[in-house]
């Protein structure tokens, strides 16, 4: 299995392109499966998120093309993707395909909408937390689905199509916003979804719905309306810059010092994360196409943080910051409150020197002058990220392991570290 080796102790200086987002360009893929004509999104990164849902939709029937290529004949670097799914040749979802992305479940959204019936795999586990499945089937239901569980499968159908309705979320889910977004957007009649996720990702999908003749009002907001029509068309769409790669970049140049420009970052979209930046001490300065984070000489500050949905601190921002704080000048808290089990990069931190105390959901970072290299393990992709992140300011070499975690989400990420003089490579197993 490949690792990345780091040398920690070098400043980044240089300019990072920020890559398309993959939270966004999962369910715009996942849309797809909602007409018969053909999607073309532009700037989807190479991930291998994205080469795993395209064989998801493969399966389903959907032709995807990058750049007029088949998948695998080149790297989709920020690449152009057409996505037809003239025919829908199969509308069950299997566990062996399901099980490799928790995303993948949101097809069951499109495909009942606009085949009448869908079977998909229950996703089953997740590193970060239980993650179940009951927003999305309540919503579903409450759009006319008839929904079973059997056998591992949730099974929806709707032989007479879908029907407008009022879905309430008990809590706020970017994946239940999206999927209940699709659906509606093919049902007959209005659809209010109510306490909707309002992440930029959201916002993105639902221009790119409406682009492809949806009617949908409100996406960036708790209410959503949706006039449901009968069917969708193709669209062109862009996706949206990557706004927790943004936020990774920022915290890893907060780390070691220096000066980096973000190119193509879009600040609005990560206010929250870029305060508690600058009163960690970091200086933030923002132009019409990105912006440019610096640290100089001075140490940085402790902060206290809750993670909460957008436009909140980010749970996805959540190991990397914890990262910084290890060598923050004082003792700072971090509260997760999205996901009940995404501290595990805590022991891997520990293992570089860093001293956290965890209290259920509460981390408290006391930071330390210094962090030592070591072997260390990751657990999740933000969490594998956090890793990378302390080894640039860990004194000696770090290598990180099960880096498959950062492939899913991360593109480039060595290519765009050495850029900026950070001493990274990847050990080729
Ligand atoms: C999306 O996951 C992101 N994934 C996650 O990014 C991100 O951490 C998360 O939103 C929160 O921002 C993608 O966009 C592909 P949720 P999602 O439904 O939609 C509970 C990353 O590293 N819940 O908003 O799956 C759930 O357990 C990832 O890129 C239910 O209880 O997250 C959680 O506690 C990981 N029942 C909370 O809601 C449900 O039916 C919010 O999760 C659905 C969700």
């Amino acid at each position: 299995m490949d690792k990345i080796r780091i040398v920690g102790g070098n400043p980044l200086n240089g300019t990072i392109p920020i890559s398309g987002a993959k939270n966004a360009t999962l369910p715009l893929m996942i849309a797809s499966l909602a007409t018969a004509d053909t999607l073309t999104l532009h700037n989807v990164p190479s991930l291998q998120d994205v080469v795993t849902l395209s064989r998801i939709l493969g399966n389903h029937g959907v032709d995807y093309a990058v750049a007029g290529r088949r998948p695998g004949s080149q790297r989709t670097h920020g690449s152009t993707v057409r996505l037809t799914a003239s025919e829908i040749v199969d509308t069950t979802a299997p566990y062996d395909l399901v099980r490799r992305m928790r995303a993948s479940f949101w097809v069951i959204g499109p495909l009942v909408a606009r085949m009448g019936e869908a079977k998909v795999s229950l996703p089953g586990g997740c590193a970060i937390g239980t993650r179940p499945v009951d927003f999305f089937l309540d919503a579903l239901s409450a759009l006319g689905a008839n929904i079973e569980i059997d056998q591992g499968y949730a099974v929806a159908s709707a032989s007479n199509g879908l029907v407008g309705n009022r879905v309430t979320f008990p809590k706020v889910s970017v994946g239940a916003t999206h999927v209940a977004s699709m659906a509606a957007a093919l049902a007959r009649g209005e659809s209010v979804i109510e306490n909707a996720a309002a992440e930029p990702e959201v916002v993105d999908v639902a221009e790119c719905l409406n682009k492809m003749g949806a009617k949908i009002e409100g996406a960036g907001t708790r209410t959503i309306h949706i006039q449901g029509v009968e069917e969708l068309h193709g669209a062109e769409h862009t996706v949206v810059p990557d706004r927790i790669e943004t936020g990774t970049y920022a915290m890893a140049v907060a780390m070691t010092g220096g000066k980096v420009r973000l190119e193509g970052a879009r600040p609005q979209h990560l206010e929250a994360a870029l305060e508690t930046l600058k009163s960690a001490g970091v200086s933030i300065e923002v132009d019409d196409t990105g912006m440019t984070v610096a640290r100089n000489g001075n140490g940085i500050q402790p902060v206290d943080v809750t993670t909460e949905p957008f436009p909140g601190f980010p749970t996805d921002l959540q190991a990397q910051l914890m990262a910084l704080m290890t060598k923050a000048q004082g003792t700072s808290s971090i509260r997760e409150t999205i996901f009940e089990n995404r501290f595990m990069h805590v022991s891997e931190l520990a293992r570089l020197g860093a001293a956290i105390r965890l209290d259920g959901q509460q981390a408290f970072i006391e930071g330390q002058p210094t962090l030592q290299g070591a072997e260390v393990m990751a657990t999740d992709l933000r969490a594998s990220v956090s890793l990378v992140i302390a080894g640039l300011a860990a004194e000696g070499e770090t290598t990180v392991g099960r880096v498959y975690h950062l492939d899913r989400g991360f593109e480039n990420l060595e290519e765009k570290l050495s850029a900026c003089g950070a001493q990274i490579e990847r050990l080729v197993a």
